[in-house]
């Protein structure tokens, strides 16, 4: 996926709507941990996460989410501050400790009650909801017993996309599987910066495997109750640091496990080539007959992209554990969390997806993008709308040139807790005050809101 992150990001200027057809959806996506709190009420079970940030050192400043953003109490504030942006859909995530608190057995109705409560909210409000069903949080009980590192987990996770179906079946169309597979297997077993903590470098493989074989399982599930079924990935478009043959080599070993690892399967049907790693295409052992079937056997109704930047690596030093090495991406603007800001690349990254798969593409979402700046309440907050601007007209781009992609969905509506940078990244259309829970939407939500009214005017 070639592209040249060193163009300039582009000024805030007029908003794109009309670049984008009638139909385009707009939405904003959570994730249950970093926004609800209430991690011991109404019989959740514990998750992975609250065992993580209980570890010294894994979350910066040793902050945790047993209160997040409180959403858990303040859901009919958020509902309401949705629907004043007036966007067709939200992504928000279901916690599967609140539904089942061990992963296994019968459903805590309790939590059930919760997401059934969202569902209706939502609906009530013109806003379509668009659940994810892991978005990072598993129960610790199923990692005590090896987690996604074994192949029971997969099946756990379809007895839970099937009790979240059965009650909200009705009521919601579309499902996401998965948030990012790749991070969480790689920040969350390969690394260990992420929970569950462990640092298994590339014998994590099977994380991937049995991600997606939960996938495949659950997505009969939710087909046989009528759903409609998309994943979401991360992706990134990769360059090499250099013309240089390794580091051309580099940043294709880079693609292959970032981008190629997590796609393949659902679109081709196998997994690509990881001799770069050392590994067969069986994942060290985890691939059974079947499973390829299961994964990809079915197309995915929907592929959600999560795009935030770009990625420049070169050759590792020889012995080095991983073949490639992160260079920096200079001559753009960088936000708070010192991420590369470059539009074009997610252009480049949806042309690519299209280049790559061609018809076995199915329509595309782009089910994150957004950006951390530290703005308070009440300032201008031109980086945000800057970002926001540039991408969306990256999506507009990639759209005119033939990519079929049906929605947008920013990152995020609250500042909320950023995994192990806990509070400090803000990457809310709304600022949220982290002692009084206060919500004061930032200037990006009138920016967005005025766009998806300008674009629904057809203006
Ligand atoms: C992707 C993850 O899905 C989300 O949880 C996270 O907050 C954003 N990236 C920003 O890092």
């Amino acid at each position: 996926m070639p592209h040249e992150p060193s163009a300039p990001a582009p000024q805030p200027h007029e908003p794109p709507p009309n670049r984008l057809p009638p139909g385009f959806r707009w939405g904003v996506s959570t994730s249950a941990y970093q926004i609800e709190g209430a991690t011991t009420e109404d019989g959740r079970g514990r998750s992975i996460w609250d065992t993580f940030t209980e570890r010294p050192g894994a979350v910066r400043d040793g902050h945790t989410a047993e209160n997040a953003c409180d959403h858990y109490h303040r859901w009919r504030e958020d509902v309401a501050l949705l629907a004043g942006l007036g966007v067709d859909a939200y992504r928000f995530s279901v916690a599967w400790p609140r539904v089942q608190p061990g992963g296994r057995g019968p459903a805590n109705a309790a939590g059930l009650d919760f997401y059934d409560r969202l569902t209706d909210a939502l609906l009530a409000a013109g806003v379509r909801p668009f659940p994810t069903l892991y978005h990072w949080d598993l129960p610790q009980e199923l990692e005590d017993a090896g987690g996604w590192l074994t192949r029971d987990t997969a099946r756990r996770f379809a007895d839970y996309a099937a009790l979240v179906a059965d009650r909200l079946g009705d009521r919601v169309r579309d499902w996401i599987t998965l948030n990012e597979p790749f991070v969480h297997m790689a920040f969350g077993y390969a690394l260990g910066v992420h929970a569950p903590g462990r640092a298994l470098l590339l014998d994590a493989l099977p994380v991937a495997h049995h991600q997606l074989l939960g996938h495949g399982l659950a997505s009969a599930s939710l087909r046989e109750r009528g759903g409609r079924v998309h994943l979401a990935n991360n992706c990134t478009p990769v360059t090499p640091a250099s013309d240089a043959p390794a580091d051309r080599k580099a940043a294709d070993a880079y693609d292959t496990l970032h981008n190629r690892l997590f796609n393949d399967p659902l679109m081709n049907g196998s997994y690509p080539d990881l001799s770069a790693y050392g590994a067969g295409d069986d994942l060290r052992g985890a691939l059974r007959d079947g499973d390829l079937d299961l994964i990809g056997g079915t197309p995915l109704d929907g592929l959600g992209v999560n795009y935030y930047n770009p990625t420049r690596v070169r050759a590792a030093p020889a012995g080095a554990g991983l073949p490639f090495e992160d260079v920096p991406i200079d001559g753009v603007p960088h936000t708070a969390f010192g991420w590369p800001v470059v539009p074009g690349g997610l252009r480049d990254l949806l042309l690519g997806l299209r280049e790559r798969y061609g018809d076995r593409l199915p329509p595309l979402t782009v089910t994150e993008n957004g950006c951390s700046y530290d703005d308070g309440p009440g300032a201008d907050d031109t980086d945000r709308i800057g970002y926001l601007d540039g991408h969306i007209g990256a999506v507009a781009d990639a759209v005119a040139r033939g990519v079929d992609v049906r929605g947008y969905f920013t990152w995020t509506l609250l500042d909320n807790f950023e995994w192990a940078e806990g509070y400090h990244q803000r990457f809310g259309l709304v600022h949220v005050d982290h002692e009084t829970r206060t919500r004061t939407p930032r200037a990006s939500y009138a920016w967005y809101r005025d766009l998806i009214a300008a674009h629904r005017a057809g203006a």
